[in-house]
């Protein structure tokens, strides 16, 4: 499989920085390339890129289709405006919306019955890395948060502590984390094997390759280095076959 690189812009860049951004991406044949704007940049992003090549994500969605949700955004409308991917789950939601494992399980849920592709996001906290207990916060977040079945999904590993920080895990525990997030998957999916998983906290141009190569590593969830075209550049090209 190609790996994934996803660049989540969260709640940066207006039009004309999108506009600059996307006309100087560069695609790589070892890679699938998704950009994840805010949600009133969804439709003008899609028109700007201009290729199907480059696939356009959402940073969220609602558990249900429609209705009285003020201020929320479903699955459907994601579609209708050209989404190929919605990110569920990322920890600013969990840590900022209080969204429970459930809540994110609802939304990927609301995301796969749309055909969008769900990239669940799982990490651990800080104390929980320091108490020796990331292994047990993953398998929770992977039995509550992750459907059971067949589905076309996603899981983005984002250790919360390296979100943003410029800290990231070993090569060594990125490796050892996703072997035991492949397994853990094998209790939820016949298909287990080809779900791709994301690494995902600080991702940058320097460390993009190293982290690329390692084993079970199927792409990157990329923050504040999907921002310039430079450093997203590099690591699109530092995807490996
Ligand atoms: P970062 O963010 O690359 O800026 O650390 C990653 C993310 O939150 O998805």
């Amino acid at each position: 499989m190609k790996q994934l690189i996803v660049g989540n812009w969260k709640m940066n860049l207006n039009r004309g920085d999108i506009k600059e951004l996307v006309k100087a991406i560069v695609l790589h044949e070892n890679a699938d390339v998704v950009v994840c704007p805010a949600f009133p940049y969804l439709d003008y992003a899609k028109h700007r890129i201009g290729t199907e090549e480059i696939k356009i994500g959402a940073q969220d969605c609602h558990e249900e289709a429609s209705g009285a949700f003020t201020g929320d955004v479903s699955a459907q409308m994601l579609v209708d405006v050209g989404c190929s991917y919605v990110i569920v789950g990322h920890s600013e939601r969990r840590q900022q919306h209080q969204e429970s494992n459930y809540q994110v399980l609802q939304k990927a849920q609301a995301a796969l019955a749309h055909s969008l592709v769900p990239i669940i996001c799982i990490g651990e906290s800080d104390e929980d890395n320091r108490a020796g207990k990331t292994e047990e916060v993953l398998a929770q977040q992977i039995a509550d948060s992750i459907p059971r079945g067949s589905f076309e999904l996603v899981v983005a590993y984002e250790p919360i502590w390296a979100i943003g920080t410029g800290r990231t895990p070993t090569t060594q525990d990125i490796k050892r984390v996703h072997k035991f997030i492949r397994a853990e998957l094998a209790k939820k999916s016949p298909l287990s094997k080809s779900i791709p998983i994301l690494y995902g906290g600080s991702v940058n141009d320097k460390n993009a390759a190293s982290i690329l190569s390692l084993e079970n590593v199927n792409g990157v969830l990329v923050g504040g280095a999907s921002l310039k075209a430079e450093s997203f550049n590099q690591i699109i090209q530092a995807a490996v076959s």
